[in-house]
């Protein structure tokens, strides 16, 4: 297994979080924020992410699996929903990556049956060369190419999330 050289290096993502942070704050001046993490993958971007935000939020976290069917549908399994009361409040969806795009329609679906006041949704990662179904992205950091990249929160085999980077991921032959 080979772990190329950093895509985004540390200092990259950083930056990229500072900047997206910032436009979250002054999107939702005045107004209370309830962030939702999709786990696992997004752990390490959310919990960088809100800490430089600078309104009042709440935090919950969702856990969901899918696959891709030959069909190019999904199933999508809710494994932990969440706990907070999101009807009528400002909610913002945290993605590590958006590829299929099937794991963020269903759960912007699913969190839509609770009459938010608004839902956004925000990723780090768009590869738009893989998506299935059309979703609207907010806030995105970096769009990618189509290859297979670990670190910062995104694995291999459940590896490789504790990376404070991102690379490029090749299986040696
Ligand atoms: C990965 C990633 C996203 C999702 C994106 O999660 O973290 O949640 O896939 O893929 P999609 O756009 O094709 O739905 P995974 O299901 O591997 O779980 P994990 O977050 O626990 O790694």
């Amino acid at each position: 297994m080979v772990i190329g050289k950093p895509l985004f290096t540390v200092e990259q993502i950083q930056r990229k979080v500072q900047e997206l942070a910032d436009r979250i704050t002054r999107d939702y001046e005045g107004k209370e924020l309830v962030m939702v993490c999709i786990l696992k993958g997004a752990f390490m971007f959310f919990s960088d992410l809100v800490r430089h935000i600078r309104v009042p939020l709440k935090v919950d976290f969702v856990s969901c699996s899918s696959y891709v069917r030959s069909d190019s549908s999904g199933d999508i399994k809710l494994h932990h929903d969440l706990r907070e009361q999101i009807r009528d409040k400002h909610v913002i969806l945290v993605e590590d990556i958006a590829d299929s795009g099937l794991t963020l329609n269903f759960l912007r679906e699913h969190l839509l049956q609770r009459e938010p006041a608004s839902l956004k949704i925000c990723v780090l990662l768009d590869k738009r060369e893989r998506r299935l179904v059309d979703v609207n992205l907010d806030y995105v950091g970096f769009p990618i190419p189509n290859e297979f990249v670990v670190g910062y929160g995104l694995d291999y085999s459940n590896m490789f999330r504790n990376l404070p980077y991102i690379a490029v991921f090749k299986k040696s032959t």
